[in-house]
């Protein structure tokens, strides 16, 4: 890595890469980089081969009953696309909430501008927590999905997502976890909580490649396919493959991410999950230490608990997110996201949406060291603001 710059968008994408995840796509790729699931001949094979152990590790990864319902996508927003899409039906509503990301907002109101659906959005409260039962207050007898992001990718707070998921099996209706911001940071239980599907990504926490993801989904649920075409197999036939995973997979699949996204999760198994994920919170505790005492800066993320994941966003007083961002890149080397964070509804509920908010989110390869040249410096814009 350039070691000029100090890395704090972990949030947005993890950077660097665990050096095995870079070799193993190299040297995988370079031996196998042939169509899996698509040849009969013995390089195929593997290639399939170790797609489907890709499979299997992260149905373990995320306590998943079926590998085979393992949907490989190109990231977290198309795997919450190929659910909703496949899922709803005119007439239906749909209940979320008010954390949630344009990956789940914008299908959502696409579909309500279709005249398809009506959706109720539950609202948190001043810590950044949804309150479970709201969402039992507005499910409707034509309720067909709950929807919930486990972890707010502004706020950095958790959902309890096994109340959540006690209350839609209560009510007959499956829930779409968006795991975006939580799958590599903490574990999931998708058969123990009775969650209807994941959605997640390869290349934040699980720190795989960008431009692979994927979607889970629990053994009773039928989701149509949106998209059609070849998967190597009843190719006489022109109705799409019914059996999953190849329903909602048409085309070729992304192998060199399957490889890293596959190395990513042996990353993450060999060093312990767990152990990375205290790392990254010590350091966000440090940050939230040292933030809450310098005069000009609010802080919008709740004290990090055991339950958080490494976000925290602030603000300094009188000043646009985006010009402390480019303060922070160009006189610090420090690089944040600033601006809505693609969760227009958060900003609005935390009166940010005019000057939007600098968010710090961390990595397993950050230092102490990183984090006081984030706090120096952010002292030393907020004394000149
Ligand atoms: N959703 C990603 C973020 O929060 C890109 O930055």
């Amino acid at each position: 890595m350039d070691n000029s710059i100090i890395y704090l968008d972990n949030a947005a994408t993890s950077f660097p890469k665990p050096r095995e995840v870079l070799e193993k796509m190299v040297e995988a790729y370079a031996r196998l980089g042939v169509s899996p699931g698509r040849g009969g001949y013995d390089l195929a094979t593997e290639a399939a081969e170790l797609v489907f152990q890709t499979r299997q590790k992260l149905a373990r990864f995320f306590c998943a009953p079926d590998p085979e319902r393992v949907i490989f996508t190109a990231n977290a927003t198309d795997a919450l696309n190929i659910l909703i899409q496949g899922l709803i039906r005119p007439g239906d509503h749909v209940v979320s909430t008010r954390l949630e990301h344009n990956s789940v907002l914008r299908p959502l109101y696409h579909l309500r501008e279709q005249g398809w659906i009506e959706y109720d959005l539950v609202p948190f409260d001043g810590k950044g927590y949804v309150d479970p039962q709201e969402i039992k207050r507005v499910i409707r007898p034509n309720t067909r999905l709950v929807i919930v992001c486990h972890a707010s990718n502004v706020l950095g707070t958790v959902q309890p997502v096994a109340e959540i998921a006690g209350i839609c099996r209560e009510c007959g209706i499956p829930l779409l976890l968006d795991a975006a911001q939580s799958a590599g940071h903490l574990p999931i239980n998708m058969s123990g909580w009775g969650i209807g599907a994941i959605a997640f990504t390869g290349h934040k926490a699980l720190l795989g490649p960008s431009g692979i993801g994927g979607l889970i989904l629990s053994p009773e649920l039928d989701v149509r396919a949106t998209r059609f075409g070849g998967t190597g197999i009843e190719s006489r036939s022109l109705v799409h493959t019914q059996s999953f995973p190849h329903r909602l997979e048409a085309g070729t699949l992304n192998l060199a991410g399957i490889f890293g996204l596959s190395a990513g999760l042996d990353y993450l198994e060999q060093k312990g999950s767990g152990q990375l994920q205290q790392r990254e919170m010590a350091l966000i505790r440090r940050l939230y230490q040292g933030l809450s005492s310098v005069p000009g800066v609010a802080i919008y993320s709740p004290p990090p608990t055991e339950q958080s994941v490494p976000v925290l966003t602030c603000n300094i007083k009188g000043m646009d997110s985006g010009d402390v961002g480019d303060i922070l890149d160009g006189d610090y080397g420090i690089a944040v996201r600033t601006g809505l964070h693609c969760a227009p509804f958060v900003h609005v509920d935390l009166g940010t949406d005019a000057t939007g908010a600098v968010r710090f989110s961390p990595g397993p390869f950050n230092t102490n060291e990183d984090i006081d040249r984030a706090i120096e410096a952010l002292a030393a814009i907020a004394a000149y603001r």
